[in-house]
Formats: C-alpha cells, sequence, structure tokens
C-alpha cells in the first residue's frame, strides 16, 4: 500500500471501525458513534466493544477480527495501553490506516509507545494520524469522524490543527464567522501523518481550495517545505508559540537572533505560505484565498461612499503593503461620470453618501475591466437613503456580468443588520465581505503576498552550486585532527574563499619579524589580530590593532596582543598573530548560520554594527537560499534604504552582496554535518560595481 491510499482511508474511508465505540453518552467513544451517524456517513460504521450487542443502533463487534467486511479506517478510542494490542489486531484484518484519538503517549513522555505503535503499524501498511487528536471531519464525504461537535461549514477549506481544542473551536465558528471548510485534520502528536503529508495529500483533494495550517512545531521541516512549495493551491499558516528558543545557549551573533518566528518566516516565505497573525486573521484570510484568485499587481482600486472608511482603508494598504496610487487619467475621467460633481475620482473613489446602486454598479462594472486595474475593494457605510442588499447584489452583478475572473474583489459593508445580512449574501455568493474596512484590506494582502510568494518560491529549487566542497571538508578535518571544535580566523576564510567568497588576504605570523615582513608583503596599513582556537571573541580579549602603519607599529602590536591573549586566558593555545590586508572602510553587514532544529542549517544577513547590536534588524532563510530570495532578504531589512544609497551616497554593491548570500548559504548547506554555527561579521559592502570583502569569519563546528 503506498502512502496515499493509506491517507485516503484516513481522510476518505469508505468504512470505518470506531474502536473504544461506548453506549455510555458522555464517552467520546459514544459521542464519535453519534456524529458518525448525524453527518449521515455513507459507509459501514462498524463499533467495536467487547462488552456491547449493539450501540447506538448499530451492530457491535467484539474485535476488528470479527467484521465481516473491510474496514479502511480505524478510530482508536482505548486506553493508549491497548493500543498496541488494537494494532496488531487492525493491521491483520487488513485496515488501512489509523486514526488514533487515544490520549497518553509522547505528550507525556510515552515516546517509545508512540513509536512502537507507528512501527507496528507501518509494518501492515498503515499510517497513523495522531495520536492525541480530536479525529477528521469531511463535509464532503459526510465524515464526522470526531469528537467536534458538528461538521463546519461546507465550503472550500481544509484545516490542519497540531491543536484539538483549536479545532473543535474553530468547528462552531465556522458558522459565526461565515467562513466555510470542507475538512478539518486534527493531527495532535503527529508520529506519522505529518503537516507536510497533510499538505500533498490536500493539493490532490478536488474538494479543497485553500489550506489552512494551525502550527505550533514541526518536526521535518524540509519536507513540510518540499510539500509546500509543490502545492498549486493557497496555503495559509498561523504559527504559535514563536518565542525565541535554543538562544541562551548560542555561540554566534546568528544563534542568539535566531528564533521560531523568524525560522518559520523565512520558511514560509521560501515554502510560498501565507502567514496569519492570530486566529481572526486566520479566518478572514482563508476566506479570501478561498473564493478569490491570487492579486497579480499593486494597482488595487477602492471605490466608496464614505470618506472616512477610505482614508482607513487607504491606511490599511499602505499598513499591508499594498500602498495606492492613482488609477490613470481615462479611468479617472470615466469613473467621475458615475458620481455627483462633489465626489472623487481618485484613490478612494468616493461616490458619496449620495450613492445610489446605480453609482457602485457602473463604477464597479468599468473599472474591474480596465486593464489598469489588479484589484478592486468596495466599501460601503449603511445609510437612509440606500438598501445594502441591493447594492451587495448590484455589485456581485456588475462583477459577474464584467466576466472578469482573474482579478480579486473584497468588500467591507459597515452598518447594522442590514448590512450584516448583506455581507452574508455576497460571502454565500462568493465575495469576501467583511465588516471593517481594515479586514477587506488585509485580505487583498494576503492575496497580493500569495501572488507574490508564489513567484519567488518558482525557481527556489533549482540549485548549483559555486563551491568546492572537498577543499573545504580538508580544513576542517585540519581542525579537527588537532582536537578543535572551531575553526580560527585564517581557516575560517579558507573555507569561505572555497566557496568563492571574497576574504581579505590574511597570513599567520609566529614571531615579530615574521609579521613586519608579511605586512609589507600585503602593504600598510595592517590589522593584525590574536589566533588562538580558544580565543572567540578576539576584541574583548584585546586581541585586535587596527591601522597599523608601519614596521614599529608591527612589532608594538604584536607584543601588545601576546600579553592581553595572556592575560585574557593564560592556558589559551596560540597559534600566532594574523597580519591582515586592511579593508578600506566600507558598508558593514553580517552573515550568519545556524543550525536549526526544524529546518537544519539556516541563514542571516542584516546590517552591522548598531543595527544588528540593538536593533536586531535582521533576516532569515532556510539554505540553500536562491538567488531572488537573496535579492529579496536585501529589501527586508528596516536598513535596506542605507544599501540603496541615502543623501547622496553612492548605492552598496547589492548583487555582489546577494551573490556573497548565495555563496554562503552553499556553503552552510552542504556542510550541514559538520557547521554548527558560522558569521562573517563584518562584511564590507562597496559601492555598486566595486564588490565586498569578507573582514572577519567565525565558524564553529558540530561536536562530534
Ligand atoms: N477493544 C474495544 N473496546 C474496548 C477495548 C478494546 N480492546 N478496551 C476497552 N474497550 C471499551 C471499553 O469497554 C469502553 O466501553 P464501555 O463504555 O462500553 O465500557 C470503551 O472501550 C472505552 O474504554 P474506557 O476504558 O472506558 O476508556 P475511556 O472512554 O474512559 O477513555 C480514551 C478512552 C481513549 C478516550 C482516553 O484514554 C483518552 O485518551 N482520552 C483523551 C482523548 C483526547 O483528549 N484526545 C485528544 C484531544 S485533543
Amino acid at each position: 500500500m503506498d502512502i496515499f491510499e493509506s491517507l485516503d482511508a484516513i481522510f476518505q474511508p469508505k468504512s470505518i471501525a470506531v474502536i473504544g465505540a461506548s453506549n455510555r453518552a458522555g464517552k467520546i467513544g459514544h459521542s464519535v458513534i453519534t456524529n458518525l451517524i448525524d453527518s449521515k456517513y455513507e459507509g459501514p460504521i462498524y463499533p467495536i466493544n467487547p462488552k456491547e450487542e449493539q450501540i447506538l443502533g448499530l451492530k457491535a463487534y467484539a474485535s476488528v477480527s470479527d467484521v465481516p467486511g473491510d474496514i479502511d479506517a480505524a478510530v482508536l478510542i482505548v486506553p493508549a495501553k491497548f493500543a498496541l494490542q488494537v494494532t496488531k489486531e487492525c493491521g491483520e484484518k487488513g485496515v488501512k490506516g489509523l486514526i488514533v484519538i487515544a490520549s497518553g503517549f509522547s505528550e507525556m513522555g510515552k515516546t517509545d509507545l508512540e513509536h512502537e505503535m507507528v512501527k507496528l503499524a507501518h509494518g501492515y501498511g498503515m499510517k497513523v494520524l495522531g495520536p492525541n487528536i480530536v479525529g477528521v471531519l469531511s463535509n464532503s464525504d459526510k465524515l464526522n469522524a470526531s469528537f467536534a461537535p458538528c461538521l463546519p461549514l461546507p465550503g472550500g477549506a481544509a484545516l490542519v490543527s497540531q491543536s484539538g481544542a483549536l479545532l473543535i473551536a474553530m468547528d462552531t465558528s465556522t458558522y459565526t464567522r461565515r467562513v466555510g471548510f470542507d475538512k478539518l485534520i486534527s493531527i495532535g502528536n503527529m508520529s506519522d501523518v505529518d503537516f507536510g503529508d497533510c499538505v500533498s495529500w490536500l493539493d490532490a483533494d478536488e474538494n479543497t481550495s485553500a489550506i489552512t495550517l494551525y502550527i505550533e512545531g514541526n518536526r521535518d521541516g524540509r519536507k513540510f517545505m518540499k510539500a509546500a512549495q509543490k502545492a498549486t493551491k493557497p496555503i495559509l499558516a498561523l504559527k504559535s508559540g514563536i518565542s525565541a528558543h535554543g538562544a541562551a545557549a548560542a555561540a554566534s551573533h546568528t544563534g542568539s537572533l535566531a528564533g521560531a518566528a523568524k525560522v518559520y518566516s523565512a520558511a514560509f516565505q521560501q515554502a510560498g505560505i501565507v502567514q496569519a497573525t492570530d486566529l481572526n486573521n486566520l479566518f478572514d484570510r482563508t476566506l479570501a484565498l478561498t473564493l478569490q484568485p491570487p492579486l497579480r499587481g499593486d494597482n488595487l482600486l477602492i471605490i466608496t461612499n464614505g470618506g472616512g472608511v477610505g482614508v482607513l482603508a487607504t491606511d490599511a494598504a499602505e499598513r499591508y503593503g499594498i500602498p495606492l496610487t492613482f488609477a490613470p487619467k481615462d479611468v479617472q475621467a470615466e469613473l467621475k461620470k458615475h458620481m455627483p460633481e462633489f465626489g472623487s475620482a481618485k484613490n478612494p473613489v468616493d461616490v458619496t453618501g449620495m450613492a445610489g446602486t446605480d453609482w457602485y454598479v457602473e463604477s464597479c462594472g468599468y473599472a474591474i475591466t480596465h486593464p489598469w486595474l489588479d484589484g478592486l475593494v468596495v466599501l460601503y457605510c449603511e445609510t437612509a437613503v440606500t438598501d445594502p442588499m441591493e447594492i451587495a447584489k448590484g455589485v456581485k452583478q456588475a462583477i459577474d456580468q464584467s466576466g472578469i475572473k482573474d482579478k480579486p474583489v473584497a468588500i467591507s459593508f459597515v452598518g447594522g443588520e442590514r448590512s450584516d445580512a448583506a455581507i452574508r449574501w455576497l460571502v454565500e455568493n462568493g465575495i469576501p465581505a467583511y465588516d471593517a474596512p481594515d479586514t477587506a484590506i488585509n485580505a487583498m494582502a494576503a492575496l497580493r503576498e500569495y501572488a507574490k510568494i508564489k513567484e519567488n518560491a518558482a525557481g527556489a529549487t533549482e540549485y548549483k552550486t559555486s563551491g568546492n566542497r572537498e577543499a573545504a571538508l580538508k580544513i576542517i578535518e585540519g581542525a579537527r585532527a588537532d582536537g578543535r571544535d572551531s575553526l580560527t580566523e585564517i581557516e575560517a576564510k579558507l573555507v569561505f574563499a572555497a566557496y568563492g567568497m571574497s576574504v581579505t588576504k590574511n597570513i599567520l605570523s609566529t614571531s615579530e619579524d615574521d609579521a613586519v615582513r608579511l605586512a609589507n608583503e600585503i602593504g600598510y596599513p595592517v590589522v593584525m589580530k590574536i589566533v588562538s582556537p580558544d580565543i572567540l571573541h578576539k576584541s574583548d580579549a584585546g586581541g585586535v590593532k587596527v591601522n597599523v602603519k608601519d614596521d614599529a607599529g608591527v612589532r608594538e602590536a604584536y607584543q601588545t596582543i601576546l600579553k592581553n591573549a595572556k592575560a585574557y586566558k593564560a592556558d589559551a593555545d596560540v597559534h600566532g598573530v594574523v597580519v591582515q590586508e586592511m579593508a578600506p572602510w566600507g558598508t558593514e553587514v553580517i552573515l550568519g548560520s545556524v543550525n536549526d532544529p526544524t529546518f537544519g542549517p539556516t541563514m542571516m544577513f542584516g546590517l552591522g554594527g548598531i543595527f544588528v547590536e540593538v536593533l536586531k534588524d535582521v533576516t532569515f532563510r532556510v539554505t540553500p537560499v536562491s538567488p531572488v530570495q537573496a535579492k529579496n532578504m536585501l529589501t527586508e531589512i528596516n536598513g535596506a534604504p542605507i544599501l540603496e544609497g541615502v543623501r547622496g551616497e553612492a548605492p552598496r554593491d547589492r548583487k555582489a552582496l546577494a551573490d556573497t548570500i548565495v555563496k554562503y548559504s552553499q556553503m552552510v548547506y552542504e556542510l550541514a554535518d559538520e557547521i554548527s554555527e558560522s558569521d562573517a561579521n563584518p562584511v564590507l559592502v562597496y559601492e555598486d560595481g566595486k564588490a565586498l570583502k569578507v573582514a572577519d569569519a567565525r565558524i564553529i563546528l558540530k561536536k562530534k
């Protein structure tokens, strides 16, 4: 049986056994049978209970082995201590997949039991959903194999939730929020079926039009990213638990700046996943992503009958990354014909409080067809002279009659019960409608983000290395042979250079005379630094002298550096003093890498100095980083204008910087088994065309 066959059996079972079914009301085993019956499940239901003849009118069996027909999925609602025995019985019966509602596994430390259950199940070709879950719900399959109260409001979304409680909470709220779901899938401990499996399966499911994820943590981040990258449907994720993790023990800058939030955001971007900020946002964005096409450009037009809501929407558009521009003159001239003289045809288009249905219909019908327009937001404030339902129906008709299907529309009606009824009607008729203008704009922003990240994620899988892995490994092996788990600066720069990065010239000196000779060879001024695997923070140890200008200076610096190093750490293993080319001043940036527990080697970019120390103005990516993603990283930090050239300064060489990010990412990706953390800090970036230099480098190896 292949994975998909077993997943089909779990998500769309043709027959289902409920092990631990009960006649006692209030028990989960009772509720699941009730739900299967109430949801009008069409396949056979086999309640399994050793003591009962019948459960809720259905014939009960003592064991799955007594069931006469085939069983696609078995729902396990017996205490965890019976899990192995029941799994074995299911396997022998030929059950295809297990839905394990029971708790009492890894979530309370019984990881071995969970692993054993999965191993046993796999031996019979069964996949395991759970344990510790609420179950599976599917409108299109009339399946409520869960103890959630009811099937959700029907619609095109599918929710995969790691939290059972959140799934239950969302289930009934789908009715009050009017956001329709076809499936709700609880994945609990993810002992086997994980987010990656669910995304792949749902992407192929004809009843799912958008996938919504509630993620607490994820084990195989790379598998998840691959599944999402391949998906053709919008995916929206809400990630909780975003406080920093692992930061305390970090030995590098990057380590202290990496947190789940930043790394997950990076992974979402690279995998083409849109993010939600909270539960409300998850519902609002799900609605838009299930009902509307992506927003493929930035030209958003707002049509409103109220200036106030128009301004609020304008502010929101800027906040959510789709700032408004004025419509072209011809669009303005045409729109002017469909409003009173005191209206405004700029953007927002204010058809004024006097606007009746006709003016909305005419302006929406015209605007949506104009090639300039990429998306339309219609705002309405309830007035005594208008009927919200009539306007809703008019706008919908205008959109339908235009024949345009590839430009998204979102609506906000602000008012009382009549507006609320109009909102409901619009949603039921395929247009996302909200009760606040900024929510409608946020929905549009989700459609814009979806279009953008899909574009950026395309091509991210093409990979061509520019590194010499063998040469890098040799240097690492040399350090390991010395019994070290960090490289010296010289070694680290050699590894960087093996991956094609431009590093400052540096040569190790082991005596004062040697240092003078090398300084003359490199050319004054030079930088001198202590080389010791025991001194990672060289400046703190007084082990760095910059701008050393002559032979006498070299001699003095050599002595001072050694004296300081001895005072800092008397037993430090000192290899000597490195003499370095003093790179000219450039804009300081930092590159770095850490190994994330979920996504593996992950890299960071930011401006150096105060930007990284105080403002933590950095951005992350899971490696390898594609050229497109590297370019995006440069624009994502708040300090981006500094690279673009501010106050008359020439722009920095962003092409060289993006190229170095790609190379750096290849280095940490290909040496993932070796490198634990690394930094290039500072990297000095020069004017356009003048490239950059890595001035200092640090590599900390994985302990072996
Ligand atoms: N095969 C079939 N039925 C069996 C059985 C077996 N091997 N062993 C026991 N049963 C029957 C019991 O007789 C009982 O039926 P009854 O009500 O007719 O007596 C039924 O299965 C349930 O067993 P019981 O021992 O009463 O357990 P329970 O109902 O109190 O609890 C769980 C079982 C699975 C619900 C409980 O262990 C559990 O894990 N609860 C948490 C579930 C949860 O919260 N999930 C995650 C949500 S996010």
